[in-house]
């Protein structure tokens, strides 16, 4: 790792790990540059989440992220950004294999794209990656409980945390995440009582989504947050604007105006007399 984190003015890894326990952290997913530059001076942390392969790729799960797809995106992400921590997803297929490919591919990430810190998702089966990231000084959010990599060997988006061994399991992933070096921990789709004791039995903040208002932070899909998702939109999610309907008015009035040649106006065309060469 060549770069320095703690040269960045931005909120950093460490920052978000000393607010465990204090005023919510509030984090959203983002993608591209203009929605970085909105979200930023409202959020703690912005997630580059490789749910970008679904929310604007079109893929049916998130398996379809690839490692240049995310730094491509975190790079405009942090050109669009300048205070919050950017936290970059691992794609599928980028750490599983070995604590050394884990290693390499958060280098590339953290290096490429100039971002805070990678998450990855994974308890128990994932300490040695964590583990490997950790030692090379980058650092990494943990992702537990519903894990949208493994929806298709797991059959679905299923709530995790209904029986005692599940209960059981997620709490081992959670020390094992905290143990491993992690800075902080998503938990999504748990049962809202497991959640919050979780987030009581860790030192490291967690951030919930589908959870519990109890967790240190809360994090949603920002498509889904503005009422942008077209396909499935989750239990858990509050729509806290309607764009969907918003664009699709925008286009009906477009079409309409292009079709009766009322746009472009005179306000929107060039005339000699108009004397300006800028658009
Ligand atoms: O990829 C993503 O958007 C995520 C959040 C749902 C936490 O991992």
């Amino acid at each position: 790792m060549t770069r320095d984190p703690s040269a960045d003015s931005r909120i950093g890894a460490e920052d978000i790990r000393r607010r465990k326990g204090g005023v919510p952290i509030v984090c959203l997913t983002a993608y591209t540059y203009p929605v970085a530059r909105l979200l930023d001076p409202h959020v703690d942390l912005l997630l580059v989440g490789d749910s970008v392969a679904m929310v604007l790729h079109g893929h049916a799960t998130t398996l379809g992220a690839s490692l240049e797809m995310m730094i491509a995106h975190g790079q405009a992400v942090m050109r669009g950004s300048a205070k919050a921590c950017i936290v970059v997803d691992m794609p599928a297929g980028s750490y599983e294999d070995s604590p050394a490919q884990a290693a390499k591919s958060a280098g590339r990430i953290f290096e490429e794209t100039g971002c805070q810190a990678v998450k990855l998702e994974g308890g128990v089966s994932m300490v040695a990656q964590i583990a490997a990231i950790v030692a090379e000084g980058i650092p990494v959010m943990g992702h537990i409980g519903l894990q949208p990599q493994s929806v298709e060997k797991d059959g679905g988006y299923k709530i995790k945390g209904r029986t005692e061994e599940n209960i059981a399991a997620l709490f081992r992933d959670a020390e094992a995440v905290e143990e491993a070096g992690a800075f902080s921990v998503v938990i999504e789709g748990t049962m809202e009582a497991v959640a919050a004791k979780l987030t009581r039995h860790i030192s490291i903040p967690s951030i919930g989504i589908g959870a519990s208002a109890d967790c240190d932070g809360q994090i949603l899909v920002i498509d889904d947050m503005v009422g942008m998702t077209v396909d499935r939109v989750p239990k858990f999610v509050k729509e806290y604007a309607d764009l969907r309907s918003v664009v699709a008015d925008a286009a009906a009035r477009y079409a309409a105006e292009v079709r009766s040649r009322a746009f472009p106006g005179p306000d929107h065309v060039f005339t000699m007399a108009s004397g300006k060469d800028e658009t």
